[in-house]
């Protein structure tokens, strides 16, 4: 048994559907205004929601705006109506309708929704975005399930538990600085501090003094003395990032450091005693490097007693979505994130990623910034790539979002609803009609499964085409 609300300012209707839902062994609660409806919902938790559409003073449209503004775990929201036309059903699932329908529903059409609305797993995207929001997003979290990421956590776990030196590897921003700071988190020296140094990107003749200080004087610009990072981790973690791109000299010197548990500062004699952890990082194969002559061997050796490797983000299929979403999440906290729909989550399955986790995040904080809709579609995915080299698009997301928009706007004009026709803006001017005709199928085509949440049946029902011919425009376009 469910707790359902019904919003309607027609009577009658209301009774006849109570009684329906009654029937079906739940409970309804009814209310006769928008603002009525959204007092219920503040006072009470419901499975599902009716709306009306039509209403005097607050209309359907407006109410369930104002749900996904005050009611924090929205549950989905059917909205009802006696007119039902192109226009108003788009608009209402781009507000984030769960579905809409037509007046008068029959026993078996409310059966059907409620069957799809009350499963836990198919209550829809946005109320998967609602559970994500519940538990709060925290940036230093590091997600993934994967076997090759849980090898990760238990690798992590047993250095915390030692003290000895760590080596990272893995490709660029596959998480190997998250996987320090986690290491860092979670031993003996969490309460000292971690200090981070990119050995890559500061220039030879600095580092030396960046790692080990200076004293003043030391060199021309030395105008005091300076701790260094050793001494600035002390008691605590060094990471030295990137340290297969170190000078040789400065590795004679870290090795002395590990061997020693000392370092003397720039233009000084005194060595000064440290006690650091170290942790290096490195994206590059220190043995070919040690082949080559760049790197020394006897500090591999050193530092490769505990080897943590940090896989590439194409070998934890298992690992994508999770982490999609708790970019998503990031990006919007403290409001609710936007939610991938199925088609949007098998475009990022099918990504190569080379840049990995960094590539990801990036991909996601753009889409939270650009995609119009609530429901991330994959064309918000894959058009930022497929357009990237196109110089005709200012912001290739924004281009995206842009025919999302213009989508709904032109199929509420084909539907004869009151939307203005396609704005015809300078993107759309440079095509072609064929490709202009082309971008437009596929928008309506990816914007219609996002709201139909995949079902293929339903989409051809609502684009007024026949299912065959959506089968060929999606093999043509290769949607799905
Ligand atoms: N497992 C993870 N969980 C959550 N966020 C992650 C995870 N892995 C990486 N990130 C995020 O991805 C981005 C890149 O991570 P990080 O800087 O640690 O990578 P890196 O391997 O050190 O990259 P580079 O090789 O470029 O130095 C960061 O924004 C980080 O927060
Ligand atoms: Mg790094």
């Amino acid at each position: 048994m469910a707790r359902l609300l019904i919003i309607d300012d027609d009577h009658a209707f209301r009774d006849t559907l109570a009684e329906t839902l009654e029937s079906l062994g739940h409970e309804a609660v009814q209310a006769a205004s928008g603002k009525q409806g959204l007092r219920e919902m503040g006072q009470a938790r419901f499975a599902a929601v009716f709306l009306d559409h039509r209403m005097p003073e607050m209309d359907g449209l407006q109410t369930l705006a104002a749900m996904h503004e005050r009611v924090p775990r929205l549950p989905p929201v059917i909205v009802l109506t006696a007119h039902a036309s192109g226009s108003n059903t788009i608009e209402a699932m781009r507000l984030g309708a769960f579905d809409h329908l037509a007046k008068p529903i029959g026993r078996e059409a409310v059966i059907e929704v409620l069957g799809r609305a009350l499963l836990p797993e198919q209550a829809g995207a946005t109320s998967a975005a609602a559970d994500a929001q519940d538990e709060a997003a925290d940036p230093g979290e590091l997600i993934g399930l994967s076997d090759a990421m849980r090898e990760v956590h238990k690798r992590i776990g047993m250095a915390a538990a030692s003290d000895v030196p760590v080596l990272i590897l893995g490709e660029t921003g596959t998480g190997k600085e998250m996987v320090a700071r986690a290491l860092h988190r979670h031993s003996r020296r969490a309460a000292q501090p971690f200090v981070a140094i990119n050995c890559a990107a500061i220039p030879k003749e600095l580092l030396e003094s960046e790692l080990f200080g200076h004293v003043r004087g030391a060199f021309t610009g030395a105008v005091g003395d300076r701790p260094g990072c050793f001494r600035a981790a002390d008691r605590g973690v060094l990471l030295l990032d990137e340290i297969g791109d170190m000078a040789l000299g400065v590795q004679a010197k870290i090795l002395r450091a590990l061997q020693e548990g000392e370092v003397t500062p720039l233009g000084s004699n005194r060595p000064v005693k440290v006690d650091v952890r170290v942790i290096a990082a490195t994206h590059r194969d220190l043995a070919v490097a040690v082949r080559d002559g760049s790197f020394r061997e006897d500090l591999m050796y050193r530092l490769d007693v505990l080897p943590i490797r940090v896989p590439p983000l194409r070998e934890r299929l298992a690992d994508i979505i999770p982490l999609a979403e708790h970019f998503l999440r990031l990006a919007a906290a403290p409001e609710r994130p936007k939610a991938l729909s199925a088609t949007a989550a098998q475009a990022l399955l099918r990504q190569p990623w080379p840049g990995n986790v960094r590539e990801l995040r990036n991909l996601m904080e753009r889409c939270h910034a650009l995609a119009r809709h609530r429901v991330i579609g994959a064309g918000d995915i894959e058009a930022p790539r497929a357009e990237a080299g196109r110089a005709s698009f200012a912001s290739t997301s924004a281009a995206t979002s842009a025919v999302q928009g213009s989508a709904a706007a032109a199929a509420a004009a084909f539907a004869g609803g009151d939307a203005s026709p396609v704005p015809l803006t300078e993107d759309w001017l440079g095509l072609d009609l064929p490709a202009a005709t082309e971008r437009l199928e596929r928008a309506l085509i990816e914007h219609t499964l996002v709201q139909t949440q995949g079902n293929r049946a339903e989409a051809a029902r609502r684009l007024g085409i026949h299912r065959q011919l959506l089968y060929r425009k999606l093999a043509q376009y290769a949607i799905g």
